[in-house]
């Protein structure tokens, strides 16, 4: 495994439209071990493909009860709202409030391409949310208050 570079705010890369990923190879795999690890170093909670500069639909969450693997997420049904403070590994010493659903249920592949639906709530659910804003370009910033930054 190793450490990869956190692409920070201002590269065109973060706002990119990441694109499906098709194949579920020892490639990937590497990718998925790589961004875990340096999620982890960065004491992140969440870290999406496009934050190491790969422009695919894939992301990792970890809140602390346990490594989630996300590839072509998609949110099937949101529940409720909660506001609460959000940061990102890519824009370093910020933080901002944001509105995010407080349940929702996702469907994904797993690193063999095997499609799952889990329902996440409270903090994941925000983790969840915001990683997967990050594959269709979207910064937690595009969605919080100026005045509360
Ligand atoms: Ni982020």
């Amino acid at each position: 495994m190793a450490i990869r570079n956190i692409v920070k705010i201002g590269d065109d890369i973060l706002r990119k439209v990441c694109r499906t990923q098709l194949n579920f190879d020892d490639r990937l795999h590497t990718v998925l071990d790589d961004m875990a690890e340096t999620m982890y170093r960065a004491e992140g909670v969440g870290l999406a493909a496009p934050q190491i500069g790969i422009l695919r639909r894939y992301c990792v969450v970890d809140v602390g009860d346990g490594l989630l693997e996300l590839i072509n997420p998609v949110i099937l049904e949101t529940d409720g709202e909660q506001v609460g403070e959000e940061g990102c590994l890519s824009i370093p010493g910020e933080y901002g409030m944001v509105k995010r659903p407080e349940k929702i249920t996702v469907r994904a592949q797993d690193r063999n391409g095997n499609t799952f639906t889990v329902t996440v709530e409270g903090f994941k659910a925000r983790a969840c949310c915001h990683e997967i804003d990050h594959l269709d370009g979207v910064l937690y910033i595009d969605k919080t208050e100026k005045e509360s930054r």
